[in-house]
């Protein structure tokens, strides 16, 4: 019980059926770490539920081996767990187990397709001006061209610009499915229609959108998706690149070394199919337990549910902070699960400093989105992002702090 929170059950607005029997307090109440505090920085890294440490602890304990290469029972038992984590990660956004890479993060993830796809002649990358540095740096290193998609006036990509824009010099566009300094979410269909009219393939940074949103690629028609486990209050080390069969089928290896080959010998090595083929040295076995258990347990509460959980908070906040005169808010209006803002005078890092006296936690900074930070005009903002276990108490003490910044800067 987090005794230290004027817990109270939110308002009706942000009181979704979350999990069923299991109410938004309920919720709450599986998270260790936030006892006493307001977090709202889970678009940086979720909090983890107790499942998932029960899951990471038992997997080191009880369960742990190695993978893929033991022939004792315990190895082939924990070769069992990693397949089927394999699976969930898969299936939560709708693909089968073949095509789920796992990877360090979606940086590796987006870096695993930057360096592997071939160009076939096509030198340009269509951007976006609201990425994350992890999808724009892995491209530049791979030799590409970048053009970067113009935002609208409420901030999301502007997809009519992206269809003026590309051409067929570009071999990929690569876009965030969900903005994490904006919340802004993509219309992902069109930007595969737009994409696959050129003959470009759309990458997808799923990064925020998968904690927040039920996520199906064949629904989205993209050929690549990213995301990290992290943000999906599973652990950290481990991703997952999603990517259609036959694309996976076709690229070479990224890193090279153990547990992706079919024969070495000195003078060539053949290599496994996809996606032994992209996973050189052990693997992050306890992250892919882990992360199966973090799948289970948003599915359980269900991602319909807690995208309306946050959408109603984000409504609730961003209500709560523009009726505070100097608050200035960035981002649509439908924003999921992020609201970043800037207080008149006053450098984010001052405000997320002063809200951590009152034990609020939000992020301060560019948010590894320079251009976006350049295009907005500011070098910082400071941003609240929401999870399933966030609440109304949580906004009160936001605004509490906001108010409390506004007094010490006069
Ligand atoms: C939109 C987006 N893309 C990519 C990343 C990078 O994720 P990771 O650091 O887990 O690889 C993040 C993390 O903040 C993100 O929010």
């Amino acid at each position: 019980m987090n005794a230290n929170i004027p817990l109270r059950q939110p308002s009706a607005a942000t009181s979704p059926d979350v999990g069923g029997s299991n109410s938004a307090l309920n919720v709450r109440d599986q998270f260790p770490a936030i006892a006493g505090w307001h977090y709202l920085d889970s678009a940086a890294t979720a909090q983890k539920p107790q499942a998932v440490i029960d899951a990471i602890a038992n997997a080191y304990s009880r369960d742990y081996a190695t993978v893929h290469r033991g022939v004792y029972e315990r190895s082939t038992s924990m070769t069992d767990s990693f397949e089927a984590a394999r699976g969930a990660a898969s299936a939560l956004i709708g693909g089968q187990p073949n095509e789920l890479i796992f990877t360090r993060g979606a940086t590796e993830a987006i870096n695993l397709v930057a360096r592997s796809l071939p160009k076939n002649g096509r030198t340009r990358i269509l951007l976006s001006a609201l990425e994350h540095h992890s999808n724009i740096v892995p491209w530049q290193l791979a030799g590409y061209a970048v053009d970067a998609v113009p935002l609208t006036a409420d901030g999301h990509i502007d997809l009519d610009a992206a269809e003026a824009m590309i051409t067929e010099e570009h071999r990929v566009v690569a876009f965030a499915h969900v903005s994490n300094v904006l919340g802004s979410v993509l219309d992902a269909k069109r930007a595969a229609d737009i994409a696959h009219a050129k003959g470009a393939l759309l990458l997808l940074d799923g990064c925020q959108a998968v904690p927040r949103l039920p996520v199906d690629v064949a629904a989205l028609g993209c050929d690549f998706y990213a995301y990290s486990a992290h943000k999906l209050y599973g652990p950290t080390g481990i991703g997952c690149l999603w990517g259609r069969a036959e694309l996976l089928d076709a690229l070479p290896p990224f890193l090279g070394g153990g547990a992706m080959i079919d024969r070495v010998t000195f003078e060539k090595t053949t290599y496994l199919d996809p996606p032994a083929r992209f996973e050189a040295g052990t693997p992050h076995i306890v992250g892919a337990v882990g992360l199966h258990a973090a799948v289970d347990w948003v599915q359980k509460l269900s991602l319909d549910a807690i995208h309306a959980h946050e959408c109603a908070l984000v409504a609730e906040c961003r209500a709560a902070l523009s009726a505070i005169p100097g608050v200035t808010l960035f981002g649509p209006e439908d924003s999921a699960g992020i609201v970043s803002f800037n207080v008149d005078g006053v450098h984010a890092h001052d405000t997320a400093t002063i809200l951590d006296d009152g034990h609020v936690a939000v992020r301060a900074g560019h948010h590894c989105a320079q251009p976006l930070m350049d295009l907005l005009g500011v070098p910082a903002t400071a941003r609240a992002s929401f999870a399933a276990h966030s609440d109304s108490s949580d906004i009160d003490a936001l605004v509490k702090g906001v108010h409390q910044v506004k007094r010490i800067f006069g």
